[in-house]
């Protein structure tokens, strides 16, 4: 079993690789626009922690929207359903990352906690009582790391180019949906996407929503719903039908897919045109087909 795995994780990165050409890294954060087109990382772990990893998996990036995630998770935590539902709503927006995809029904809020503006809200929520140090400390621990650093310059950049956010957040103080002021939720926003993470930390995150006690069975089942649902944008859709399990994308390449029997870390920075790594798609596709993942294969 340990050989067929490694070899699996070694197969998937051929099957990946010729896709990393047919992608862009993201340039809205002139940042990241200097990430190298090239790499390729996985990391697979099993329920019972064994790790196996391939390419790139040592190198550190920024998880960007990943964290969203965790800003659910510590949210519900925190301050449980029923207020983290009265902020933002549980509907796919079918609308890009940036767009501010505020909903109408039942009442005007973001339509889901992975657009911006939903992360902005529950980022906000966070930010009114917690401290950033909190935040990432507590994610550190869930993953075992001893801390977790923030890249400045990626901070920087984004924070200087940030318009798009800052009109979200224009539109949700309007509607009053803000716990706290607006360059706080910002500034906790924006460090919070620059967190890094090689695909082994990433590998590590997947496997401690899917099976860490910390988190709470009712939480899980709100992230995993939603990961699945909205976790890779206007590209959920395509995604659930090709890979089928609750995942997550970053805009610096990132991916993170959960499933009972294996958890998965993956990184490649050139992207489809949704925001969501094109590799890192590829790949996911493959181990869903040849592991048999998707939570609706009933075939025998
Ligand atoms: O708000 C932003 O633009 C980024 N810091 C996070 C966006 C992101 O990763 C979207 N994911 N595909």
């Amino acid at each position: 079993m340990e050989q067929t795995l490694e070899t699996l994780v070694e197969n998937a990165m051929t099957i990946a690789e010729p896709w990393k050409k047919n992608g862009q890294v993201a340039s809205y954060i002139p940042e990241l626009s200097n990430a190298d087109p090239k790499q390729l990382g996985i990391s697979l772990m099993t329920k019972d922690g064994r790790l196996y990893s391939a390419g790139d998996s040592d190198y550190a990036f920024t998880i960007q929207s990943i964290v969203k995630c965790y800003f659910l998770l510590f949210a519900l935590d925190k301050w449980g359903e029923d207020i983290v539902f009265s902020l933002v709503h549980m509907e796919p927006s079918g609308a890009s990352f940036q767009s501010p995809a505020i909903t109408p029904l039942p009442q005007i809020r973001p339509a889901n906690p992975f657009i911006n503006a939903g992360a902005l809200v529950l980022c906000s929520l966070i930010a009114s009582t917690y401290s950033l140090e909190e935040f990432v400390e507590s994610l550190a621990q869930l993953i075992s790391r001893e801390d977790l650093p923030i890249d400045r310059a990626v901070y920087q950049s984004e924070y200087a180019h940030s318009q798009a956010n800052r009109q979200s957040l224009n539109k949700l103080a309007e509607l009053e949906l803000l716990r706290a002021d607006r360059e706080t939720t910002l500034d906790f926003y924006i460090k919070s996407c620059a967190i890094l993470m090689d695909t082994k930390d990433l590998a590590r995150m997947a496997w401690a929503f899917k099976h860490h006690e910390a988190i709470s069975p009712r939480h899980r089942l709100i992230l995993e719903s939603l990961m699945f649902t909205c976790g890779m944008y206007n590209g959920s859709g395509e995604y659930a039908v090709r890979v089928g399990i609750p995942s997550k994308s970053g805009v610096g390449g990132g991916l993170i897919a959960l499933h009972d029997d294996y958890c998965f870390g993956l990184y490649a920075p050139a992207l489809d045109p949704k925001g969501n790594s094109l590799a890192a798609r590829k790949a996911m596709a493959f181990f869903s087909e040849e592991l048999r993942l998707h939570v609706f294969d009933r075939t025998d």
